[in-house]
């Protein structure tokens, strides 16, 4: 059996914390998609600790983890998660695994993709730079170099055959700066990944799950970050959404049960492109504030606006999102007035569709009003304490997407998590 934890807005919806919530309930955590552009925070002993590629169930003794094929890797992020994990005494060699198959980031992807930005100008994706577009590139072009590869006696030939082909493509983009230390870097770690448990990953997880272990999927970014149903050319190039966890693990789409769809309470994005209820003023600000909205990865300041409905309902449908969590709830408590978004004006037609390209029409949002609940939520622990202001906002949302939220996240620890089952 499978469940899911995926996020359904412009990603940090706050997987991270959820699936540490979780993980003790399942026997493997399995990362299917995207790579280093994830920064997923935890808090573990109330110290805080942000993991890239490494499963968030790293800090459970007896939770498996696994890098799934569908993950592009990059071996020098690896080596330093793997660091910062042992400073908490967490021995990584026992509980992680790697698929074979995942596709490595090679320097060369990360220097493709600062100079595909550079020469993107005012159309930048606003990419993390971690060479994720450039690595699934050379997956889908059939040239990648994979984890299994490096075992390999002729890796290095291969290696040196790719970089040439990335040359002549950096050369094309003018790009000319000297990335010999990352080179460096790449074959430390490199050398780093042989204590890794490197195994067949499909047979990997199917043998566990016939024996009756529960798996967790641990998905990265967002719904609308997805290569086909996201904000397209504005996102990742992964298939973020459930359907990458069949093809990202090798599990067959009959085991998937739960799909647990995390949103935060309003609503962030970073990079570029469509953000329908972005709010560029005080509020904006506010909620950037009190949010904390930075980016755990490039620490760049989070554009925050309200809640989506119209997208999130799009990320249920597409998802199958049979639960809904709400992380961030408390961040809500300060604001005296809460709008919804229920409906966009795409041209001055009503819809409560998403269209096809968002960056080339207007988007009006139609917003409806809800007051605020002027409390500290953050202590609750029971969803019928909560303010009924707030009671009332959820109920609102479980009606216009016909799917409950089923958990309340009302602060950033483990425990500050309220069941509404
Ligand atoms: P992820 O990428 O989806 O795992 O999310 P990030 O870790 O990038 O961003 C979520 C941020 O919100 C982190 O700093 C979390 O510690 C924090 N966070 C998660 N849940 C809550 C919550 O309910 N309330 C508050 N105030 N912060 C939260
Ligand atoms: P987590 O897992 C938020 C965004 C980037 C950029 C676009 C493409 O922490 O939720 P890429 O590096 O993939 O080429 O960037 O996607 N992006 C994220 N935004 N959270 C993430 O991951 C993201 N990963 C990528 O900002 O707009
Ligand atoms: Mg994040």
């Amino acid at each position: 059996m499978v469940d899911v934890i995926l996020g359904l807005q412009w990603g940090d919806e706050g997987k991270g914390k959820i699936v540490d919530y979780f993980a003790p309930r399942y026997d493997i955590i399995a990362r299917f998609q995207g790579g280093p552009n994830a920064g997923h925070t935890l808090y573990v002993n109330g110290k805080k600790v942000v993991l890239h590629q490494i499963p968030s169930g790293i800090f459970h003794e007896k939770t498996t983890n696994l890098i799934g094929n569908g993950v592009v890797l990059d071996p020098v992020t690896l080596k330093k998660e793997c660091e910062s994990v042992a400073s908490f005494g967490i021995d990584y060699r026992k509980n992680l695994y790697i698929s074979q198959r995942t596709h490595l980031i090679l320097p060369t992807h990360r220097a493709l993709d600062k100079a595909s930005e550079i020469s993107k100008g005012n159309e930048k994706i606003g990419s993390t730079l971690k060479g994720i577009g450039p690595a699934y590139m050379d997956k889908t072009g059939r040239n990648g170099l994979r984890v299994g590869d490096l075992s390999d006696k002729s890796f290095v030939t291969q290696y040196i055959k790719l970089r040439l082909k990335h040359q002549k493509l950096l050369d094309s983009l003018n790009f000319h700066e000297d990335i010999s230390a990352w080179e460096e870097e790449f074959f430390e770690a490199v050398e780093f990944m042989r204590q890794f448990k490197v195994v067949n990953g499909e047979y990997f997880i199917n043998e566990r799950i016939q024996k009756g272990q529960k798996v967790l999927a641990e998905g990265a970014q967002g719904s609308m970050l997805d290569i086909d149903f996201g904000t397209f050319p504005f996102v990742t190039s992964s298939n973020t959404i459930s359907a990458g966890v069949c093809s990202g693990l090798g599990v067959a789409p009959q085991q998937i049960k739960d799909v647990i769809g995390v949103s935060k309470a309003y609503c962030t994005r970073v990079g570029s492109g469509p953000f329908p209820t972005e709010l560029e003023d005080a509020t904006g600000e506010e909620l950037r504030k009190i949010g904390n909205e930075f980016g755990a990865t490039t620490g760049r300041p989070r554009r925050c606006g309200w809640i989506d409905l119209v997208a999130l309902k799009f990320a249920c449908m597409i998802n199958g999102v049979t639960k809904i969590v709400m992380t961030k709830a408390d961040v809500l408590d300060a604001f005296d007035e809460l709008k919804v978004c229920t409906a966009y004006k795409v041209n001055g037609q009503k819809t409560e569709e998403v269209p096809f390209q968002m960056e080339k029409v207007t988007i009006d949002p139609l917003l409806e009003s809800f007051p605020g609940w002027k409390s500290d939520i953050t202590a609750i622990k029971d969803f019928k304490k909560l303010p009924k202001q707030m009671q009332q906002y959820v109920e609102y949302i479980n009606k216009y997407l016909h799917v409950s939220i089923a958990y309340i996240s009302n602060g950033p620890g483990r425990e500050q998590l309220i069941e509404n089952l």
